[in-house]
């Protein structure tokens, strides 16, 4: 309980390489020295509210202009009051009135290798019509639409139509399972259900209809659901309820104009996972989400009308949202999106894709790249990756080595790697170089981006000195911050704002190094990174007690080479004994309940969860279990830790 209980860290980090923009880099960038950076932080600083303000008219169209900048009822912001925009306008009708119609918005690779692509003027008829195939089912705005598809244009498509007539997306990732698509909808009363009738993933086919289908017995509130034909595969169709995408766009007119909405409409629910076993409906509006979400792609990549971008996200994450979908997009640029595995067909996958679309600007997650160096360098060696210019990391922190092997083989060592240290909550990139500015420093998110304060705390809300770290709070509202959990205000302000007064507690460990860089430490809370993706513990371990056989359950992190964390289950039985065909069983429960990104990959059975006097479970115990620190006898059978949690019981 150290770390959760003092919110200092002592830091065991000592990377000290720097690598400064090429003075080519430099030299075409917007921003072009920490100078210019310095110069944009401190305006921001000195009046956040006024910074923004001034961006939200350059950048966003306006139906009607907004009056007040900033409403601030801690922890409830209202950005650009009064104003009426459209996000899916901005994303599109404002580049096709500017006579950029022409330019390719979206360029498509599905995995068996088919392509398509379309310009502006075509993606805006596509969304409009899908716009109004959601009104013929009865869309109303403020409806919640739940999307769970591949990634497809038309996943891009489904979420831009929801923002051009009011409606409110809640994309779920398509990994995630019946059950876990059924609690998302109850939470969200979601209206309408999208999917497709299944995906690929490294050639099999994933029968995505079919869930839906068991999730939708289990989701009362869902009227109607619409099938892409991806795959062509035989689905279940249920007279009244299911209707084929193809078909309902064949009737469609393409006219629909974007509908002038408040500033403060939620533009969507994104359900992460906390440090409790519900998952959190994070809240984003329109003009402040979409704001932040435009600046920060152009300063993180420093965008240009020729690039090619591509983030390798799925639209299932934040990271789909904000740099596939509403900030690139917004900003004009060409988005190359792939729907299948870096390792389908072969391990160079990506790499034939940048050398096929002259890829300029590229993000991705340490997990990927960690897979890429397993995989060897002569995957690499085959393409021709000149066309780089701007690399970036997202999902967790990127370990040193990780680092160095993405800027020599991937980069050249010419290209600056942009590490985005950001949230699901945030909306958008918090921390980063700006690649013709900052100097970088592998494993560090460097420094906070303009209207953003972070500031590094103990549990008292002091401020921490530079050896220490410590709780990552931000001080200051910004534009792309969450509006709150869906339906569960008490939560939002208990999660985020009731631990450190007056700031917004990130739930990560921080430390601030003595030239002002920044480095994440992880989470101060029970919550995963696993392959960059947050998983509760508690979640895991309430999936495993839904099993009839488990009569208690623990989860914890343990550390994976590849995945950054893997999941270490121990549990308790009841009416069975320890085999490997339960321990099968129960990874199998886990899939079903949450879906197979939960799924453990160590499962240990024990007599009895270790645990101090007043009954807490020995987590840390238990990590350096798994993580193999603490020798313990047999592990085929029951484990016993009495020995272990005695010694323990004081200090944890
Ligand atoms: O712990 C941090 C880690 O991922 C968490 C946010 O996860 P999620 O909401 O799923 O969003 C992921 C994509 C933005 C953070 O609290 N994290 C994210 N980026 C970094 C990171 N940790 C270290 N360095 C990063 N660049």
């Amino acid at each position: 309980m150290g770390q959760q209980s003092t919110g200092q860290l002592d830091t065991v980090m000592h990377e000290s390489r720097v690598f400064p923009p090429t003075p080519e880099t430099s030299a075409r960038a917007r921003i072009k020295s920490m100078a210019e950076y310095q110069q944009l932080w401190d305006e921001a600083a000195a009046d956040s509210p006024a910074f923004w303000a001034r961006l939200a008219k350059e950048e966003l169209h306006w139906f009607q202009p907004f009056t007040e900048a900033l409403r601030w009822n801690e922890p409830f912001a209202e950005w650009f009051v009064g104003g009426k925009t459209n996000a899916s306008y901005n994303c599109l009708d404002r580049h096709v009135a500017a006579g950029n119609g022409d330019r390719i918005a979206l360029i498509w690779e599905g995995e068996p290798g088919d392509k398509r692509q379309y310009t502006y003027a075509e993606l805006l008829r596509e969304v409009s019509k899908f716009a109004n195939v959601l009104k013929s089912l009865g869309t109303k705005q403020g409806d919640v639409v739940s999307i769970y598809m591949p990634l497809t244009p038309e996943l891009v498509i489904a979420m831009l139509a929801c923002a051009r007539i009011g409606a409110i997306h809640s994309v779920i990732f398509a990994g995630f399972s019946a059950e876990a698509i059924a609690d998302r909808n109850n939470d969200a009363q979601a209206k309408i259900q999208i999917t497709a009738d299944a995906a690929w993933r490294r050639g099999k086919v994933l029968a995505l209809k079919q869930t839906v289908d068991e999730a939708l017995k289990k989701s009362p509130s869902v009227e109607k659901c619409v099938v892409l034909d991806r795959v062509n595969e035989a689905i279940h169709i249920e007279p009244g309820r299911d209707f084929w995408w193809h078909k309902l766009m064949a009737e469609a007119s393409d006219n629909c104009p974007a509908e002038p909405l408040d500033s403060e409409t939620t533009l969507f629910i994104l359900y992460t996972s906390g440090s409790t076993g519900k998952p959190k409906g994070i809240r984003h509006t329109t003009a402040g989400y979409n704001l932040f979400a435009k600046k920060t792609f152009e300063w993180v990549f420093d965008h240009r009308e020729q690039d090619v971008y591509w983030c390798t996200a799925d639209c299932g994450w934040v990271t789909g949202h904000t740099y596939v979908t509403y900030g690139p997009l917004s900003a004009g640029a060409t988005v190359l999106i792939y729907e299948g595995a870096p390792n389908f067909p072969h391990e160079g996958r990506f790499w034939e894709l940048i050398e096929r679309y002259k890829v300029s600007l590229f993000y991705t997650a340490p997990t990927a790249i960690r897979a890429f160096m397993k995989w060897g360098d002569h995957h690499v060696e085959k393409y021709d990756l000149s066309s780089l210019r701007v690399l970036g990391t997202v999902g967790e922190g990127i370990n040193p080595e990780a680092w160095m092997w993405y800027h020599r083989k991937i980069g050249g060592e010419r290209c600056p790697i942009v590490d985005t240290w950001w949230q699901t909550e945030t909306g958008g990139i918090m921390m980063s170089p700006l690649p013709g500015a900052t100097p970088t420093k592998p494993g560090s998110c460097t420094m906070p981006l303009p209207g953003i304060l972070p500031k590094i705390v103990d549990s008292s809300g002091a401020e921490v000195d530079a050896t220490h770290g410590g709780w990552l709070t931000i001080a200051h509202p910004w534009p792309g911050m969450l509006r709150g959990i869906w339906g569960d205000d008490e939560r939002f302000k208990e999660v985020y704002w009731s631990k450190v007064p007056g700031k917004y507690l990130a739930g990560d460990n921080a430390r601030r190094d003595a030239d002002g860089y920044y480095w994440i430490m992880g989470r101060i809370d029970d919550v995963l990174n696993v392959s960059g993706h947050r998983l509760s513990t508690i979640e895991i371990e309430s999936a495993l007690v839904s099993h009839p056989n488990v009569a208690e359950a623990a989860a914890v992190g343990r550390p994976d080479p590849l995945k950054g964390e893997a999941v270490a289950v121990f549990v308790t039985l009841r009416g069975a004994e320890p085999s490997e065909e339960l321990r099968k069983e129960l990874v199998k429960h886990v899939r079903t309940q949450i879906g197979a990104l939960a799924q453990p990959d160590d499962v240990r059975f024990t007599g009895t969860l270790p645990k101090t006097r007043s009954g807490k479970i020995m987590r840390r115990l238990l990590r350096d279990i798994a993580a193999g620190k603490e020798t313990v006898g047999d592990t085929s059978t029951l484990e016993d830790y009495s020995v272990l949690a005695s010694l323990r019981s004081e200090e944890e």
